[in-house]
């Protein structure tokens, strides 16, 4: 569900001014572009520990633990999340899929705190501690290790791609891919602009606002993504429609248990 008020995005990691050319046409942008921390309306949760509750948390995540579950209710194996934000949606995932390791991470500090804050309250030994990841990095490292190729469950990554310039989206495939194991799963929760079925005005008007907050973000197309998954070795598997017009979409390693 988009979170309404609650965007984030690409953060100044280079002191806020970033020369960039994506597939958007966003030539580059300086340091009057939005950033995460410009954007970001997160409020704060806990009583004095470092909680921050996503605005779209509420509308969202039971839907997306739905659709997480019936990919890997069963399952056993280590989970990524990338881009975690406040850490609520690893939180409630590790309590309803026990079997399965959740492993958090964001590139921002403020992120990382929230996550923890979030794993202290929610006792689920399954919910490991936050790393800091930004997926442009290469290898990722969890916990200061990276992962061994074909080891991974599943890679989340849920209302990040589309404030974030396209190579964000590039890096999530490319570093999700070689890790997956043969039936997992990557997935994007967010809004898509999509060819067969009419977008919904109200993604419309959120890719107008994202793009004037910074023209680097915007929301993705579906073709597009699935034509750069497929290039990173990966098939789409499933759509699922989502509150609010958005998308979960699921890629697997191509030759993995089935495409559709
Ligand atoms: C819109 S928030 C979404 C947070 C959370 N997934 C949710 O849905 O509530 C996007 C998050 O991605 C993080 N982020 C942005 N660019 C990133 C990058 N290159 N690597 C890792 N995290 C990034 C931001 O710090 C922010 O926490």
């Amino acid at each position: 569900m988009r979170a309404a008020g609650s965007s984030f995005g690409l953060g100044p990691r280079t002191g806020g001014c970033r020369l960039r050319a994506d597939k958007r046409g966003a030539a580059n942008y300086g340091p009057r572009m939005k950033t995460v921390r410009d954007f970001i309306k997160q409020s704060v949760a806990g009583d004095g520990d470092r909680r921050l509750e996503a605005p779209g948390f509420q509308g969202n995540g039971e839907a997306i633990c739905e659709v997480v579950s019936e990919l890997l209710g069963g399952k056993t194996g280590d989970v990524v999340e990338v881009g975690s934000g406040s850490g609520q949606h690893a939180a409630l995932l590790a309590s309803r899929l026990p079997g399965l390791s959740f492993w958090p991470s964001d590139y921002s500090e403020a992120q990382i705190g929230s996550i923890n804050a979030w794993r202290r309250h929610a006792q689920s030994p399954n919910l490991m501690p936050a790393t800091k990841l930004d997926v442009l990095w290469k290898p990722w490292r969890i916990a200061g290790r990276p992962f061994d190729d074909r080891s991974l469950a599943a890679v989340l990554c849920i209302n990040l791609i589309h404030i974030a310039a396209w190579e964000v989206a590039l890096a999530v495939l490319q570093g999700s891919a070689p890790l997956l194991r043969p039936d997992g799963f990557l997935m994007f929760y967010g809004p898509f602009r999509r060819d067969d079925v009419q977008t919904a005005p109200s993604i419309a008007a959120y890719d107008d606002t994202l793009r004037s907050h910074n023209p680097a973000w915007g929301v993705p197309d579906l073709d597009e993504l699935t034509a750069a998954a497929r290039d990173a070795g990966l098939e789409r598997y499933a759509v699922f429609d989502m509150p609010a017009n958005n998308l979960m979409v699921a890629y697997r390693p191509a030759g993995g248990a089935g495409a559709a």
